[in-house]
């Protein structure tokens, strides 16, 4: 039913539907059903330790034999300045937090990913078939991934990007428009310059290169599907929508928070992790934002707010968690990836008839 099978062919897919991989919110049980379904189902390992993302790599196995997409923060990413510490606003903020729900301590900032270098490895070594990254790409790492017979993705969120994706070698660009959910994957401008919706992104970007495009941001159903392979994309990256799947490991706080979100709930904000992300705006971005004083580096930012967002999930209290989440959550429902693969392939065929008169 598709007519354009660069992406299906490129990554051993049937449906080009690709649910975004998403760290900490992905497991193998969420990537196993997409690619059963005949998506491609994605792990964001971003936050893993080598042998963690070895054994789930072969979960992974275990529940499909189809193709899957590991995703990495790309190696520049995983710098953690030692010395850096909080400002006194931001220092002051978190001791508050800290007495208020009674967590001890504010710890110091720590490293959360990587090494990058070390999961890349684990990946070439396991024979994973399709790896994607984010916060862009160096071509080594590219000719690496082909040498072991992986096809590569990474994220580009301006026309300059996705031509110097392309320059190094990338199979497919993801063009992320500024509805995504998660961190902005902008690796040459500051972000906002780069906050491009997806609908003026996408084009822009498919007429730029000659590699397939996959679009990004926004997508929740069949409707944004056909609208995305009308604006010259080969297939879609859906995060947000995903989170609606049981399997999405994910608390249940953060799902209650997507399900009662509308339209205008999320931000991009650097207040949770130091970078540019997309989530639901809460107290702490609220407050961490207002206090007129830089942040901590990515991803120290994001490393001393670990006890209080530990706690926060336990307890159920979503004033303190990152919960990302696209501009598109009004539309989340709760239903298994699998459910979620096949309407949205029942419905886009209809609505691809529809649109065609047939
Ligand atoms: C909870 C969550 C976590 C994400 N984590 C990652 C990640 O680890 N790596 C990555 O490349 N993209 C990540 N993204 C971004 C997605 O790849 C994609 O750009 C985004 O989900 C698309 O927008 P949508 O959420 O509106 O579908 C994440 C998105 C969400 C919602």
């Amino acid at each position: 039913m598709w007519s354009d099978r660069r992406i299906l062919d490129l990554l051993a897919i049937e449906h080009p539907i690709i649910q975004a991989p998403m760290a900490a919110a992905s497991n193998a049980e969420l990537v196993g059903a997409v690619s059963e379904a005949g998506g491609l189902g994605s792990y964001g390992a971003a936050g893993d330790r080598p042998d963690r993302l070895r054994s789930v790599v072969q979960a992974i196995r275990q529940r499909t034999g189809r193709s899957f997409n590991v995703n990495l923060f790309s190696a520049h990413t995983e710098a953690f300045d030692r010395d850096a510490r909080p400002g006194p606003r931001l220092a002051e903020r978190l001791e508050a937090y800290h007495r208020e729900l009674d967590v001890g301590p504010v710890p110091e900032p720590g490293p959360l990913f990587g090494p990058a270098e070390e999961q890349f490895r684990v990946l070439v070594e396991e024979g994973v078939p399709v790896i994607s990254l984010h916060f862009g790409a160096d071509a080594a790492m590219v000719a690496r991934a082909h040498q072991a017979g992986a096809k590569v993705l990474c994220s580009a969120t301006t026309v300059a990007e996705a031509k110097a994706l392309e320059d190094m070698g990338i199979d497919a660009v993801i063009a992320q428009g500024a509805e995504a959910g998660g961190h902005r994957g902008t690796f040459t401008v500051d972000y906002r310059r780069a906050l491009i919706g997806t609908m003026a992104l996408v084009p822009q970007v498919v007429d730029a290169v000659s590699v397939p495009v996959i679009a990004a941001g926004g997508i929740m159903d069949a409707r944004g599907v056909v609208a995305a392979l009308a604006l010259g994309a080969s297939a879609v990256q859906m995060g947000t929508a995903f989170l609606g799947c049981p399997e999405a490991p994910i608390a249940a706080v953060w799902r209650d928070s997507l399900e009662a979100a509308g339209a205008e709930a999320t931000t991009v904000t650097e207040a949770l992790s130091g970078k540019p992300a997309r989530g639901i705006r809460n107290r702490y971005v609220d407050e961490v934002e207002a206090l007129d004083e830089p942040l901590l580096p990515y991803p120290a930012q994001y490393s001393v707010s670990r006890v209080l967002r530990k706690a926060a999930t336990e307890r159920g209290d979503s004033r303190f968690l990152a919960m990302w989440a696209g501009q598109g959550v009004g539309l989340i429902r709760r239903r298994p990836a699998a459910d979620l693969v096949n309407e949205l392939v029942a419905e886009s065929q209809k609505l691809l008839d529809r649109l065609a008169g047939a």
